[in-house]
């Protein structure tokens, strides 16, 4: 049987793998990236850590993250993000390099209706050739899935990238 534990440290070592894919894949892309759910700020501290020469945007509904890990105030949105990312949207356009959405809790069945609810508002985000990487299935139109990188568990974390025109 696979224990809390189990899944925890497979979102975690996931979560890496595919952050550190989706930075090396998208490193000659100018535009930002976008995280979406601060939490703790874990994944924001490693992206951070990992990304130069791009700003980290940062959606959350209230901020409370360790203090090495909040990003600057003028980097930061936010709010709801189902107001605040049809309001970049119409603030940026389709610019961001890079989303990372990790925005569920520990109910499945309710992560997976929000992940319905919130894909269309994500994917108009993307620049071309931009990946996204979320913990939770997304459901988009003309965003394509991409294999796991190695050290990814399957169904822990998913790849999507907007096909270059
Ligand atoms: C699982 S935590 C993120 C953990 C983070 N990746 C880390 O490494 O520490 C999810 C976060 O998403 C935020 N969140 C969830 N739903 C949201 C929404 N609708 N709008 C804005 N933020 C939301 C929560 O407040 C919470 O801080």
């Amino acid at each position: 049987m696979t224990s809390r534990l189990d899944l925890f440290i497979d979102r975690m070592v996931s979560q890496r793998a595919c952050l550190d894919y989706a930075i090396a894949q998208t490193a000659d892309m100018p535009g930002p990236v976008f995280e979406l759910g601060l939490g703790n700020g874990r994944t924001y501290h490693h992206m951070r850590s990992r990304i130069s020469g791009r700003d980290i945007h940062v959606f959350e509904r209230a901020v409370a993250s360790h203090p090495d890990s909040t990003p600057p105030e003028e980097l930061t949105i936010l709010g709801d993000v189902t107001e605040t990312l049809p309001w970049t949207l119409a603030r940026m356009g389709p610019v961001a390099s890079l989303i990372h959405a990790d925005l569920g809790g520990h109910n499945r069945d309710k992560n997976d209706i929000f992940a319905r609810k919130v894909s269309p508002l994500i994917e108009p985000l993307l620049a071309s050739g931009g990946i996204m990487v979320s913990s939770d299935r997304m459901y988009f139109d003309a965003l394509e899935e991409m294999p796991l990188p190695e050290g990814a568990v399957p169904e822990r974390c998913f790849v999507y990238r907007k096909p270059r025109h």
